[in-house]
């Protein structure tokens, strides 16, 4: 393991780096017990465990900031928590309440805390929350035991270049998700049925896909691993669709975009409307916001084009920033200082 004066964060990619510490709490008998500490990277799970074979896993993103004054802020993990517990619901898994995933949260920020990137290198502590049935079976039943564990690394841009247009790719083969199938809810297997979008999209040169709502391909859903949001004249415009994942960064940028005196726009959003947008952009923890310089659609052949960065995405991003790194007044209470 690399010291944490050893890493170089200003060229750090969206990767995994080792840290000292990981946090996990198991739920057994039909309660969580203690957390523990660990320094082991490896978790020993029955040949027989339902995350293996049933999918019952499901996971969280989340980011902790060396702020200007030094501090350490970690951005809204009760929100983390609650989208844990919706996704653990639906899949029939024990739900680890708001105060243990946050307490985990914590520790495993402080735990780690050397490793939070300095503030200049524009990186961050990316922590990544993981809820799996341990327990054996071989029908198809949800398990009796879990483990929640939570580890945290150090990260850069998820996009070479950071805040840099991206260009991406319209899918029209493969769904990430079914109409009433678990596209609102972060579960592994959504992400594995992902994989083959993708990579077909970066083999051709693309940096990510649009996904387009799977029952009538008519309007848009997501952007790869985060949301979809455009910007036409004073309305900030993102997707209402039941096949997308509630993003934590979207649910801040309306805020915030409703704060600047914005209109805020969450509906359908018809694929057809992409020539009326004057920025598009996706946004998620790992994504922050990216502006998308282009988008291709391989059925007619258009390559739409967008300005980047644009103006209003540009002031969104400086206020999401800034409320992160303290600079910027956290006027809705979402950092937890560390
Ligand atoms: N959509 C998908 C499919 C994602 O994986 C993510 C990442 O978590 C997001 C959107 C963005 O969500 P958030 O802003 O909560 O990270
Ligand atoms: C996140 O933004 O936290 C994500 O989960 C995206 C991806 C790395 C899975």
């Amino acid at each position: 393991m690399k010291k944490a004066n050893e890493i170089d964060y200003g060229s750090i990619g969206f990767g995994y780096i080792q840290t000292p510490y990981n946090v996990r709490c198991y739920y057994r008998d039909g309660k969580w017990a203690e957390i523990e500490t660990c320094t082991d990277e490896n978790l020993s799970i029955h040949i027989a465990a339902t995350s293996l074979h049933y999918g019952q896993e499901c996971f969280e993103g989340l980011k902790a900031f060396r702020g200007v004054d030094g501090k350490v802020r970690l951005f809204r993990p009760t929100a983390n928590a609650e989208r844990m517990q919706r996704t653990a619901q639906y899949l029939q898994m024990a739900v680890p309440d708001t105060e243990l995933f946050v307490k985990m949260c914590e520790m495993a920020v402080e735990l780690n805390i050397d490793y939070v990137p300095p503030m200049e290198s524009n990186g961050s502590m990316y922590l990544r929350p993981l809820l799996i049935g341990t327990g054996a079976q071989v029908g198809v039943k949800p398990a009796n035991e879990y483990l929640l564990v939570i580890f945290a690394t150090p990260v850069g841009p998820y996009f070479k270049g950071g805040m840099c247009g991206i260009n991406v790719m319209v899918d029209r083969e493969h769904d990430r998700a079914a109409p009433r199938g678990t596209g609102h809810i972060k579960v592994g297997g959504n992400y594995g049925a992902s994989l083959i979008s993708s990579v077909e999209a970066h083999n051709k040169g693309f940096d990510s896909v649009l996904y387009l709502d799977p029952r009538e391909h008519k309007y848009i859903d997501e952007c790869g691993a985060a949301n979809f949001f455009a910007i036409r004249g004073n309305s900030y415009i993102t997707p209402a669709s039941r096949s997308i994942l509630p993003s934590i960064t979207n649910m801040s940028l309306k805020q915030l975009a409703a704060d600047l005196g914005m209109e805020v726009e969450a509906r359908e959003v018809e694929f057809s409307e992409l020539t009326t947008f004057e920025e598009v952009g996706a946004c998620g923890t790992a994504a922050v916001i990216t502006p998308i310089a282009s988008i291709y659609d391989p059925q007619t052949d258009i390559k739409y084009e967008y300005k980047w960065v644009g103006e209003k995405s540009q002031k969104l991003y400086d206020l999401y920033r800034g409320i992160q790194l303290g600079s910027a007044p956290d006027t809705h209470n979402w950092n937890m200082i560390i």
